[in-house]
């Protein structure tokens, strides 16, 4: 194999048509997201809903966004809205979906997309039914870096596959965020972080056949820190991640003909290196770096809805059930809660 890399074929976000965007829970992500619609696409977004009306209306003043909804329900019902962003709390997902599926909208629903993999299978099958575009906001999937990614393994460049490490741990204390210790709203390592590795561990290998996981819970009850293998065939996947110590958020893939490293942070647009027999190569950074990377995967939905489709192709909605099925059996296995649902 050559130490060469593809070209990535993620398209430039700013030639995404334009769809009418509505925000649903105005909190930090949201925040980020519609910043970054605002410097790299043609995005629009017209409104804003909040448990709140006077939050709504900061964040449509600090926006410039047209109208400020004080309840959820008025966003949803919004008629100039095309599509509906939640950016809620995790354990919210899945109620905030359902009421955008039933108002007509399609949904970019942030990650984790549910609590449970029985709250996803109920979203996916409502949104096959209201036949509308729903997508996990699993923002890593649609990035430049990774597209190059899914090429070396697609092509077989870097022989069969043995081995997939993937981390994200942040310290994340109860002080500085009281969501992620709070098990109601789907807090917990796992669910917040421990969801990238978990999902760049099914791009490469797919649904695991077996897992093993361990785990230390938080005073609250949430995950504080998870490790498990996943394992496909032959093939492991080893993922950590924690709420209490800043680990190095890194990944790389290992094949018996060369590997691939994807630099901190692995789930932004990240440095790559690609080891193999022919040499030893590193691909820089793209242009857009960091959260404004959010972009991308709202350039990606407005693409889809333009060509009349109602799935991903890059990140199917099976998918999406199947990653949440992986985390119920890693939160079984360390006893998260009594039960996952
Ligand atoms: N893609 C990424 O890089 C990324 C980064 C961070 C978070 N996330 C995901 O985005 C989601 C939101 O995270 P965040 O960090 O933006 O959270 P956040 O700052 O706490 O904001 C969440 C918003 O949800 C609303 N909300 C509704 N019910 C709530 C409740 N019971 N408690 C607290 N807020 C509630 C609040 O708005 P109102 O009360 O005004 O309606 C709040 O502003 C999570 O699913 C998280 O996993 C993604």
């Amino acid at each position: 194999m050559s130490a060469a890399f593809p070209a990535s074929r993620i398209s430039d976000p700013g030639g995404a048509p334009p769809l009418r965007w509505g925000i649903l829970g105005p909190g930090g992500i949201a925040n980020t997201f519609v910043q970054a619609l605002a410097r790299h696409t043609k995005q629009r977004v017209v409104a804003v809903g909040s448990r709140s009306v006077d939050r709504a209306r900061t964040f449509a003043d600090t926006h410039g966004i047209d109208r400020a909804h004080g309840s959820y329900g008025a966003l949803v019902e919004d008629p100039d809205v095309d599509v509906v962003y939640v950016a809620t709390p995790t354990g919210q997902h899945h109620e905030n979906t359902l009421s955008a599926i039933a108002a007509g909208k399609h949904v970019l629903v942030e990650k984790s997309f549910s609590r449970t993999a029985t709250g996803a299978r109920e979203m996916v099958a409502a949104a096959r039914a209201a036949d509308v575009l729903v997508m996990e906001a699993m923002w890593t999937r649609f990035l430049p870096h990774l597209d190059v990614v899914r090429q070396l393994v697609g092509d077989g460049g870097l022989g069969e596959i043995q081995t997939v490490l993937a981390d994200h741990g942040q310290l994340l204390t109860p002080g500085g965020a009281p969501r992620l210790h709070r098990p109601d709203l789907g807090g917990g390592a796992l669910l917040d972080l421990g969801v990238y590795p978990v999902s760049f561990a099914g791009l490469v290998l797919g649904a695991p056949d077996s897992i093993t996981a361990v785990g230390e819970l938080a005073p609250t009850g949430v995950d504080a820190t998870v490790s498990a293998v996943l394992r496909t065939g032959s093939a492991h996947a080893v993922v950590t991640t924690t709420l209490t110590a800043r680990t190095p958020t890194t990944a790389s893939i290992s094949g018996t003909a060369g590997r691939v490293e994807i630099a901190a942070d692995f789930y932004t647009p990240a440095e790559l290196t690609l080891v193999t027999a022919g040499g030893r190569r590193t691909r820089g950074l793209d242009a857009i770096r960091g959260h404004e990377g959010l972009c991308y995967q709202a350039a990606h939905l407005a693409q889809q809805v333009a060509d009349g489709r109602t799935e991903s192709p890059l990140l199917p909605l099976d998918e999406t059930v199947s990653i949440m099925e992986t985390m119920d059996e890693i939160r079984r296995q360390i006893a998260v809660g009594r039960s996952v649902d």
